[in-house]
């Protein structure tokens, strides 16, 4: 489906011609002064310099070979040599017809689109899921949906932390507490119990003391170590164990990602990875790209013309260990092996972008991926505190997910409860989505990159520019609507309105939106553009009397009219990763 500007500058691109100008100086934009007009041209003023006349005098025979036509109510030529355009009504209202009728409201899908895996989550294992990776998860989420809705084939894979020292520190610490576990004894044959040894609550509490403990006490830093490292040679009891961590962190993890509306097709992690190092260093071997830095095996990954360091990719330190880098290349020779994407975008903490930077250029140099795939880092900012520094509890710790998604849900039941929005079932129903709006839009709202301050009461208020003021134009128009009845098949009218033009100009704007959040894997471009639809719905709603108007044709293509603007707003805000609850 063309869209409304490109309709627009073909018109006035043909009437520069027809008035014996070159076309090219006939593009139009949305106005900037919308008091003034909807769209206009300023090709004039360029033109002028060409053809040695003023501005005016070629915007003005311009204006008159536009004069007839039907998809304008207005051209003007304004000093010094704009040409100010106004939409006919009708025009308006058979394009939106259009949009109504299109599958994805007319939005062409990226001819490119192909398959793409998305590394978001990356939660640790055996440390409790906390606020350092909820941007990621809710980031990440709305990404893989806008990939979606451009045709590509998108693959959540959560990437888990799930080999490092964090395990033998884990299993070092149950070995102190139980230590007549089957899993610590060597000479156990046996088959290792079904059941794990600790409950997720166990865990939560283990990882924390035994890090602290590892900090003050050497021998048991030693022995976590020793662990770690028995566990990655393969020994049965310390695998024993790290499944039985896996299998509990795992559920518990799920769990706190159904609650934030958040899914992952794949479920794999670093240590999945590991088999695939072996055959990659010797690659790396064989095409001589290792070098030998003090003591450690490294890439050179420095090109000319960078502007900072960059230095080289440590891929083996001297006593065999390998690193985070040698563990993401070995994930994307996995992926290019199993699923062949064309992209794939790392949704992670900026702070890590030199390292992306890094293992992205030893991919290449290493022929891990096509010269053609595209790898991203999408790199986000730091949710702080009201005080600017990285958010925490009250009580100074690091903020555990559950708790905070816990701490919304309170603050908003509350609300619902008092304005006794709902009642009976529907408050929890209504509380979750509330709550998750609240905090899904909280943080898409901001450029990824930016760093934000958490306010609860800022994020959950229902007016302003917040997930609650969304979903509730949304309720509004329901309700209208469900007491209006059947209204899907109702076509678009003419905008006899201000407020009514107004809301259908935004409507136009949608695809805009939508592909710029597309190309710069920006969903705050969605949040703004919602915000500015919901506040010409809201304002019409306040002008024009829906239910009680007499003329029922009038009144059908009022209908309509807030009937499309629901579907486009829930279709961003499932972009965004959220709904909207039927009452509130
Ligand atoms: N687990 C890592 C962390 O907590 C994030 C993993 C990001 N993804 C990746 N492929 N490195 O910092």
């Amino acid at each position: 489906m063309e869209k409304i500007l490109n309709l627009i500058s073909e018109k006035v691109a043909a009437a520069f011609e027809a008035a014996g100008y070159e076309s090219e100086y006939g593009r139009v934009t949305v106005s900037n002064r919308p008091d003034l007009c909807e769209y206009q041209c300023n090709g004039a003023l360029p033109a002028a310099k060409r053809y040695h006349k003023a501005p005016i005098q070629i915007a003005g025979d311009v204006a008159a070979k536009l004069a007839g036509d039907p998809a304008f109510l207005e051209v003007q030529a304004a000093m010094p040599g704009f040409l100010n355009l106004r939409l006919a009504p009708a025009f308006l209202a058979a394009w939106l017809e259009e949009f109504r009728g299109a599958p994805r409201f007319g939005v062409e899908p990226d001819p490119k689109a192909g398959r793409v895996v998305i590394d978001y989550g990356g939660a640790n294992v055996a440390k409790p899921l906390h606020i350092g990776h909820l941007r990621s998860a809710i980031i990440g989420e709305s990404i893989k949906r806008i990939q979606r809705f451009f045709g590509n084939e998108a693959l959540g894979d959560v990437h888990l932390g799930d080999w490092g020292l964090q395990m033998g520190l884990v299993i070092a610490e149950l070995q102190a507490r139980q230590p007549e576990l089957c899993y610590f004894d060597p000479a156990f044959t046996g088959e290792y119990p079904a059941e794990p040894p600790f409950t997720i609550s166990d865990l939560e509490e283990i990882y924390p003391a035994a890090s602290a403990k590892s900090k003050v006490d050497e021998a048991f830093a030693a022995k976590a170590h020793d662990f770690t490292y028995r566990l990655q040679q393969g020994e049965p009891g310390p695998r024993a164990l790290w499944k039985h961590i896996m299998a509990v962190s795992t559920a518990d993890l799920k769990k706190n990602y159904d609650k934030l509306g958040v899914c992952f097709e794949s479920w794999l992690g670093e240590s999945d990875a590991q088999p695939y190092i072996p055959p990659m260093l010797e690659d790396m071997r064989q095409q001589g790209i290792l070098v030998e830095s003090e003591g450690a095996q490294v890439i050179e990954v420095k090109e000319e013309g960078d502007t900072k360091e960059v230095p080289p990719c440590i891929i083996m330190k001297s006593d065999g260990a390998t690193l985070y880098a040698t563990t993401d290349l070995a994930t994307i020779r996995q992926r290019m092996e199993t699923w062949k994407p064309a992209k794939i975008l790392y949704v992670v903490d900026k702070r890590q972008s030199l390292h992306f930077e890094q293992v992205f250029r030893a991919a290449r140099k290493a022929g891990l991926v096509e010269p053609e795939t595209v790898l991203r880092h999408i790199g986000f900012g730091t949710m702080n505190g009201k005080d600017g520094k990285p958010f925490k509890t009250r009580s100074g710790g690091v903020m555990r997910l559950e708790t905070l998604i816990t701490e919304i849900t309170d603050f908003v039941r509350a609300k619902v409860e008092e304005n006794q929005l709902v009642s009976g079932e529907d408050v929890e129903n209504v509380t979750a989505k509330i709550a998750l709006a609240a905090l899904k839009y909280g943080d898409l709202m901001n450029a990824p990159t930016k760093d934000y301050v958490f306010d609860l009461d800022r994020f959950a208020a229902f007016e302003g520019n917040t997930g609650p003021y969304i979903l509730y134009t949304i309720v509004r128009i329901k309700s209208i609507l469900a007491r209006y009845g059947a209204w899907e098949d109702l076509p678009i009218a003419a905008p006899e309105t201000a407020e009514a033009k107004d809301l259908m100009l935004a409507l136009t704007r949608l695809g805009d939106a939508l592909e710029l959040a597309y190309r710069d894997c920006a969903p705050n471009v969605i949040c703004a553009y919602i915000y500015e639809l919901a506040g010409y719905a809201n304002k019409f709603y306040h002008e024009t009397r829906i239910l009680s108007e007499e003329d029922k044709e009038k009144q059908k293509g009022y209908i309509a009219l807030i009937g499309l603007t629901k579907r486009v707003l829930e279709t961003c805000i499932e972009l965004l990763g959220f709904e909207a609850p039927e009452k509130m």
